[in-house]
């Protein structure tokens, strides 16, 4: 397993204005426009925007959605030498919480460079640049080292594909050998 203190290596970014097309290229535009980032900024709250787990109907967003994180991670065995791979991270919330439950390393990709940008700022608000890498991309074309990842994390990002397959790729090169996958 590598450890916290090897470099990932060098990740691809490919972000250049036009580059994405169809299914890709509407998910980016929506998720780098001043209303989207508003919505889920302000009001949805800027750390996880994903479905919740609600234990009754009043319940804040933030509650039930970082129960959806705590459960789906109480389901792997992570330790300080996994690395996680989250897939259309967001802002950030779920890698910021395994990075600070498990110590573990997290490369977190997502399409928004807004979103990016925030995140990368509340991981340095917190201390956790050095733990999780942020890289802009597509989880459709995913350009990691051979054998680099422990943990496939995903979390209400594959429905903006056109390829839904393609980032659950069983023969992905970067996938370790016997590498788990949680996705929601
Ligand atoms: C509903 S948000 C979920 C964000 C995060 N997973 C969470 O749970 O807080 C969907 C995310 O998928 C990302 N996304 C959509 N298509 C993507 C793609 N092709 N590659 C990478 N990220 C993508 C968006 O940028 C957005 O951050």
């Amino acid at each position: 397993m590598r450890t916290t203190e090897e470099p990932v290596g060098p990740i691809g970014s490919v972000t250049a204005d036009g580059e994405y097309s169809g299914a890709v290229g509407t998910a980016r535009d929506y998720y780098n426009s001043a209303d989207a980032d508003a919505f889920y900024w302000s009001v949805w709250g800027g750390e996880d925007i994903h479905i919740g787990i609600y234990d009754r109907p009043d319940e804040p967003i933030a509650e039930a959605s970082r129960r959806t994180v705590a459960r789906m991670a109480g389901q792997l065995d992570l330790t300080e030498s996994s690395v996680v791979l989250d897939l259309g991270a967001g802002f950030g919330g779920s890698a910021r919480y395994l990075a600070e439950t498990y110590g573990c390393r997290v490369m977190a990709l997502n399409l928004s460079e807004v979103e990016n940008e925030r995140h990368r700022a509340l991981n340095a608000e917190r201390g956790l640049t050095e733990a999780i890498e942020v890289m802009d991309g597509s989880f459709e074309s995913i350009p990691l080292p051979d054998d680099s990842v422990d943990v496939v994390w995903s979390q209400d990002a594959f429905l903006h594909s056109g390829n839904r397959a393609r980032p659950l790729e069983e023969a992905a090169p970067w996938r370790k050998p016997g590498a788990r996958r949680r996705t929601a």
